[in-house]
């Protein structure tokens, strides 16, 4: 053999070890990170006091059969559904955690919430802050609430979801996913992720704990849409939406829209700016302009529900569509940039404009800037 033969074996020898290596050590990574997730599957669940109330509420526990309170006392029958083991409750508190608190900001642990935080870009996004009530909202006398957005009808009807909007059949894992990217604006996690299982095996419980059926639309799954021709047709205005904005949701939301955080918790999250939904939600009006003004009608002004008018939903929601927000995911680098210079432009001209309001705002800001969740 001649040396410089010798040489190019060497080197292909060497090369192809380094290759070794590299995806051997990613791959013993990989059974690590599997490892601990299979561990932490195992693991007694903290509630949220939200989840703990609620589970107190439908009394769930290991047994045979579950047998739901809320269906006794709503309907006076007694139904008998099958039962959960300890690790379907783990599954289903966990569910009922991520949708709570989608950020884990009272979470010890990332790995608690299965690090949903990362697939979330802002940092005031919680499941819970348009799907009422932890997915379930209900009034005094349990009667489950139009417009609230329920996950637990969303999953009974979760077998044949027909989406209007992309004209596909989307199962309750799809819609997930779809939340995540836009209503949330972030990245969606794999499908077979345990995020995703978790929170399907929570609206699936919650299903059973209130007595519906599979394969059945309930009236609460989705939003009551308000449509213009439900209003007095006057045109969807930016001046008046910006004058009732102003009276009745500044105070909680804060005037420029982007939330209201104290020492790094939400209070009240943002309807706009990089913490809110992107241009590609439902919730943005200029793409889907019903589902907005519906959610306000419905849920807002918090306490007040039900006080707005059609009309004055719409031009609510007009004037919040008018606030810069993060770009979709498909709307490409030219859009994104303008939105995040118009995010970053927007409230120093708001400001400067208007310096009467700017304190108030700038602390808001800094609040929600330097305050990291705990
Ligand atoms: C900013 C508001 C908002 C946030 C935050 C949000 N969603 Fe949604 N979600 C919506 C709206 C609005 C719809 C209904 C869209 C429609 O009618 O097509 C929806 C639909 C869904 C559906 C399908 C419902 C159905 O009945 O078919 C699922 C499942 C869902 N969201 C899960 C989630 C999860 C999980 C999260 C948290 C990661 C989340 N959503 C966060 C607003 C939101
Ligand atoms: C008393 C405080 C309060 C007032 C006033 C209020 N909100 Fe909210 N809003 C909240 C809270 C808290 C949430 C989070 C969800 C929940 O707890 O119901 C929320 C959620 C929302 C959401 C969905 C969350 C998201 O990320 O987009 C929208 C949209 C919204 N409010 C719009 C409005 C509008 C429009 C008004 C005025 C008509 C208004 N709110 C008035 C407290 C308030």
């Amino acid at each position: 053999m001649k040396p410089h033969m010798k040489y190019g074996t060497i080197k292909k020898l060497v090369s192809t070890s380094v290759v070794i290596t590299i995806l051997g050590g990613l791959y013993l990574v990989a059974l690590a990170k599997h490892e601990t997730r299979a561990a932490f599957r195992e693991q007694p669940v903290t509630l949220t006091v939200g989840c703990n109330q609620k589970f107190q509420k439908y009394n769930l526990q290991v047994g045979d059969s579950y047998t739901s309170p809320y269906v006794t006392q709503q309907t006076g029958q007694t139904i008998r559904l099958a039962g959960y083991s300890e690790q379907d409750i783990r599954a289903i508190q966990r569910g009922c955690n991520i949708i709570d608190d989608t950020l884990g900001q009272d979470a010890k642990l990332d790995i608690e919430r299965w690090n949903s935080k990362r697939y979330i870009r802002g940092k005031q996004t919680s499941c819970d802050h348009c799907h009422q009530g932890i997915g379930d909202k209900q009034n005094e006398k349990g009667e489950r609430l139009v417009g609230s957005l329920s996950m637990a009808a969303s999953w009974s009807n979760g077998g044949d979801t027909y989406d209007r909007f992309t004209g596909l059949l989307l199962p309750f894992e799809l819609r997930q996913m779809q939340c995540f990217i836009n209503s949330s604006n972030g990245y969606k996690p794999n499908i077979a992720d345990d995020i995703i299982r978790d929170i399907t095996a929570y609206s699936r419980f919650l299903s059973g704990a209130l007595g519906l059926k599979y394969h059945t639309r309930y009236a609460e799954q989705g939003i009551d849409e308000v449509s213009v021709s439900m209003t007095e047709k006057r045109g969807d205005d930016y001046v008046r939406g910006a004058a009732l904005f102003k009276q009745k949701c500044a105070k909680c939301h804060g005037k420029d829209g982007r939330g209201t955080v104290v020492n790094g918790r939400v209070i009240f999250p943002a309807v706009a700016g990089p913490d809110s939904f992107n241009k590609q939600s439902r919730n943005y009006f200029r793409f889907v302009s019903t589902i907005l003004p519906g959610f306000i009608c419905r849920n807002m002004p918090l306490g007040q529900e039900g006080s707005l008018k059609s009309q004055e939903c719409r031009d609510i929601a007009f004037y919040i569509s008018n606030l810069p927000r993060p770009a979709g995911d498909r709307e490409g680098p030219v859009t994104a940039a303008w939105q995040q210079m118009m995010m970053f432009a927007m409230p120093k001209l708001i400001a400067f404009f208007n310096p009467e309001t700017t304190s108030a705002q700038i602390n808001n800001l800094d609040n929600s800037q330097n305050s990291s969740p705990k």
